[in-house]
């Protein structure tokens, strides 16, 4: 396995995706903490990711010096090949030549992360992003390749194994840079590749079990992608000792509820508690309009609800939560400050403290597509996997404003519409998240030879990695005029609608 120094770069899980699509395990450690981290992981390999800092200030951050003296094959990339050239007696300057985005490096030496790809005098493009560069190189290294803003774009001591490269490999945009890590991770480090998610799987089980010998877990299901890996996983571990509560808070989507329940019951023999509680929810939320409010006022109730049924199946020893790794990884902070809360996700924090709980989270490890992978090794059906996202608070937070039960039914219809139209143009799995919003606001409009006076439907529809950023999806005219005549035509209540070309920043996803 490797171990990923993080020096704050906006690409650093990328690169640890990278090394995991290649079937070698990885885990992120922020710079500061790389030392303890030494101790216990016994890295095969270690790889320093690019980040903002400038390695020509002598406070900037550093690679512990035990990473050059643990004997293991050493992957600079960008401020990662600058601060190992500074630690290991080099020289790096700022410079005049900032190189931003598309550049190409020519090949001037052999070396073994080029090995089969390119070959000496040979030109290859890469994605370049740096303002400093190395001017003079530690004792033992060489120049492998080139750059017009970057003579040192890759540089190589091969008798240490230490490598450093100024551009990314870990973006798209250097095509081969996916290639250039498989050669640093399996034919320079040696790794075998064998990190599937069969692997995994079997080994989270036998972590599951150890963890939670006899003792029984309780696991609220979403009916998003993450709970229900989790409780599949689990009762694959600990059968019966797994108790799946559903909690409807009467803002799911059209049929989610029933899709849960059959799923579970019938397809995996889950035992399942659904608890209608849409009739508290929607209580607790009349005349609510703030976002904020709605948030809080649904996740103190989701809690109350949870416990209630806890109790009534007698109680649990443990919480089992989808939590991924991108919620895990410590994230290198420059500026120290609090960060400003744009929106409080909500989620089931406070229960394992109020019922006195430990926590169950067998998917810490992983990232959002390595879960959808597990989950199509568990058997999950190929329509719940490729699921898209969908929050806590649900319809809730798509109705800007007050929520009414009228309302909710107008949107579950002409959100379903919309998705139907999405997954029979096949564009469902192309875009990361698309939903239906209503607006309360209403509109004059004509319909046969009538006045109408309806609410307006805005649609909503991203492309994105994890969520971040994202950018609107670009639907062709003929595809949203034919949404928005179906929706008209088939859902009461809406007579006008509107598609968002927002992306994120400066919006955000959800319109609350
Ligand atoms: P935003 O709207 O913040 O959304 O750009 C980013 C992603 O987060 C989801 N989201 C939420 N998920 N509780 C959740 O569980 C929330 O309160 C919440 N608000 C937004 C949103 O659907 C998108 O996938």
């Amino acid at each position: 396995r490797i171990l990923i120094v993080d020096f704050g770069s906006q690409v650093t899980q990328l690169i640890a995706r990278r090394v995991r699509e290649s079937g070698v395990y990885c885990e992120i450690v922020p710079f500061n903490k790389a030392d303890e981290m030494l101790d216990t992981f016994e890295p095969k390999a270690i790889i320093l990711s690019g980040g903002p800092a400038s390695v020509t200030v002598e406070t900037g951050p550093r690679a512990s010096l035990r990473v050059f003296e643990l004997g293991v094959p050493v992957l600079g990339i960008c401020y990662g090949e600058q601060t190992m050239c500074v630690e290991l007696g080099g020289k790096v300057e700022g410079s005049d030549h900032q190189e931003f985005g598309r550049a190409s490096i020519e090949i001037v030496e052999e070396c073994a992360l080029f090995e089969g790809l390119m070959k000496v005098g040979d030109t290859e493009p890469v994605w370049m992003s740096h303002g400093d560069r190395v001017v003079a190189l530690p004792e033992g290294f060489k120049v492998v390749a080139i750059s017009r803003g970057a003579p040192f774009a890759a540089i190589a001591d091969e008798t240490r194994r230490f490598y450093g490269v100024q551009f990314h490999p870990e973006v798209m945009h250097t095509p081969r840079g996916r290639d250039m890590l498989w050669n640093f991770t399996h034919k320079i480090a040696g790794c075998s590749g064998d990190w599937t998610m069969a692997a995994f799987r079997e080994t989270e089980i036998a972590k599951v079990r150890a963890q939670v010998g006899k003792g029984r877990v309780i696991c609220g299901l979403s009916g998003g992608v993450d709970s229900s890996v989790v409780a599949v996983l689990l009762h694959e571990a600990i059968g019966d000792q797994l108790q799946c509560v559903f909690v409807d808070t009467g803002m799911m989507r059209a049929g989610e509820a029933e899709q849960v329940v059959s799923l579970f019951r019938n397809h995996y023999n889950i035992p399942l508690v659904h608890r209608d509680a849409s009739d508290l929810f929607l209580g607790k939320l009349e005349g609510v309009s703030d976002p904020e409010k709605k948030r809080k006022i649904i996740g103190a109730t989701f809690i109350d609800v949870f416990e209630e049924e806890a109790r009534n199946i007698g109680g649990a020893d443990f919480l089992a939560q989808g939590t991924l790794y991108p919620d895990v990884i410590e994230s290198v902070s420059f500026t120290g400050g609090p960060s400003v809360t744009i929106k409080s996700h909500h989620n089931v924090g406070g229960l394992p403290e109020r019922m006195n709980m430990k926590l169950v989270e067998p998917l810490r490890e992983l990232f959002k597509d390595e879960v959808r992978e597990l989950g199509r090794e568990l058997g999950l059906p190929p329509d719940f996997v490729g699921r898209h996202p969908f929050p806590g608070p649900g319809l809730a937070i798509r109705i800007p404003g007050e929520i009414t039960r009228e309302k909710l039914e107008i949107l579950r219809k002409a959100d379903t519409v919309y998705l139907e139209e999405i997954r029979s143009a096949g564009l469902y799995d192309e875009i990361w998240q698309a939903f239906a919003v209503l607006l309360p606001v209403r509109t004059v409009g004509v319909m046969g030879d009538g006045r109408t006076y309806d609410y307006v439907c805005a649609l909503r529809a991203v492309t994105s990695t994890d969520g971040m950023t994202a950018d609107y999806y670009p639907f062709s005219h003929e595809f949203l005029g034919q949404v928005s005549t179906r929706i008209i035509n088939e859902v009461r209540g809406i007579n006008r609608v509107v598609y968002d070309v927002t992306s994120k920043p400066p919006g955000t996803i959800e319109w609350e």
